[in-house]
């Protein structure tokens, strides 16, 4: 997750740079200025409320704030992160930041501060107030405003530094100078945080195999659960003695357990770039699972590959796989076979479906030698880094 404080004075540029960070980085946008006009044009209880202190320049009482950010936080965004513009712009809005960055078991990653002098704030806004219809936009309330920035605001500053995430930016360059700026702070940023892989496909399309050639290639770390368990099986854990059990009753692994082994992985990895997730979320509850798990890591799904192989083509690589030594218990009959495929079916498939709807799942064709699918995929996933980045 990305979650970016934009700081500076009325004019400062926080409204049009947020334009384009807000769709470059697929971030939930919330700026306290415009939610408040918003009441105010709903002519809402908070609205009326906050009227009069905006027509004037002054900050609107805190407890406001927190109600109107409260409404708005809490429907579930689907993105990578946050932007507040405006936001926190007291000393007390600052620990507020933080009570809900807690809430969302998450951080903020750094407030880019857009330093420009007074007369310039002064000059922009008067301009923008020629189009704006913005009843703050002139001369009387903008000195204000800039008081009550002076007064109220800049002191937030010292919380972040003290914090280490404080960054300055010039804010008198041009737009695109300034967008720069930011695009290298944020780059910055997202190569220090998780880059997380969830990997589809049938049995058969060659997922494992891939997901673990690529987990070498981009220095990810690799999680399937198929194989976590039966390594517990194999080191003859407690947890081990429990899945053998369930296995030999035909019994499938409750998720209790499929949720602390990988809890354990995650906490247990350290210094690592991201994670590769193949067999892993198989249901929707699963899925559920798996954001509630990076959320707690202050992360969240970078990318979605599904790995396309037709039907007839599976069932003939499982059939020719079973005759080898490579063969898996659970393929060594072709009724074995055709339940796992309707199991990915049936179970599998509407969580695809789901991150379709949510994320995008990049689709890849499987068919071809070993090289040429891991080709297409390392494309894919590099130009997943790239867009985020
Ligand atoms: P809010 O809406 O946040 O206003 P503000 O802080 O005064 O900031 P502006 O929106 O005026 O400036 P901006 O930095 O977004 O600049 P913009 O990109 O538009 O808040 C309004 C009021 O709500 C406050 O006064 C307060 O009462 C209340 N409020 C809001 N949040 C609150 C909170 N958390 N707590 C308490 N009260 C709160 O750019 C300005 C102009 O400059 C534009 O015309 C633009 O085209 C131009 N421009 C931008 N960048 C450049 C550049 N690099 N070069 C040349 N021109 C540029
Ligand atoms: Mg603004």
């Amino acid at each position: 997750m990305l979650n970016v404080a934009l700081f500076g004075p009325p004019g400062a540029g926080k409204g049009t740079q947020s334009e384009f960070l807000t769709k470059k980085y697929n971030l939930f946008y919330i700026s306290t200025g415009d939610l408040l006009r918003k009441e105010m044009a709903g002519k809402t209880k908070l609205g009326l409320e906050a009227q009069s202190i905006i027509a004037s320049g002054g900050l609107v009482p805190d407890e406001i704030i927190v109600q109107i950010i409260e409404k708005t936080i809490t429907d579930n965004p689907g993105s990578n992160g946050f932007l507040f513009d405006g936001f926190p712009r007291t000393y007390i809005q600052a620990y507020i930041l933080e009570g809900l960055m807690i809430k969302l078991h998450t951080s903020l990653n750094c407030l880019i501060s857009l330093s420009v002098p007074e007369e310039e704030s002064v000059k922009r806004l008067l301009n923008r107030g020629l189009t704006s219809g913005r009843s703050d936009d002139n001369e009387a309330v903008i000195r204000n405003r800039l008081r009550e920035y002076n007064d109220k605001t800049l002191p937030v500053l010292q919380f972040y530094k003290d914090k280490g995430i404080y960054i300055e930016v010039d804010g008198t360059k041009s737009i695109e100078n300034v967008h720069d700026q930011i695009t290298q702070i944020i780059s910055h940023e997202l190569s220090k945080s998780l880059f997380n892989i969830v990997l589809f496909g049938y049995p058969g399309s060659g997922r494992g195999s891939q997901g673990k050639a690529l987990a070498r290639h981009f220095g990810l770390e690799y999680v399937a659960t198929g194989p976590m368990l039966d390594q517990e099986i194999k080191d003859d854990t407690e947890t081990g003695r429990k899945i053998n059990e369930l296995y030999e009753n035909g019994q499938l692994v409750p998720d209790e357990i499929v949720v602390q082994l990988i809890e354990k992985k995650l906490a247990d990895s350290k210094d690592i770039k991201g994670f590769i997730f193949k067999g892993f979320p198989r249901t929707l509850v699963q899925s559920y699972i798996l954001d509630g798990l990076l959320r707690k890591h202050g992360s969240s799904i970078s990318q979605i590959i599904e790995i396309d192989v037709p039907t007839l083509e599976l069932i003939n690589r499982l059939d020719e796989r079973s005759k080898t030594d490579r063969c898996m218990p659970y393929d060594n009959s072709t009724s074995k076979i055709v339940k796992r495929l309707q199991e990915h079916e049936t179970k599998t498939v509407p969580v695809i479906d789901k991150y379709k709807q949510l994320h995008g799942v990049t689709k890849v064709d499987g068919l071809g030698s070993f090289d040429e699918v891991f080709q297409r995929i390392a494309e894919e996933i590099e130009n997943g880094i790239k867009s985020l980045r």
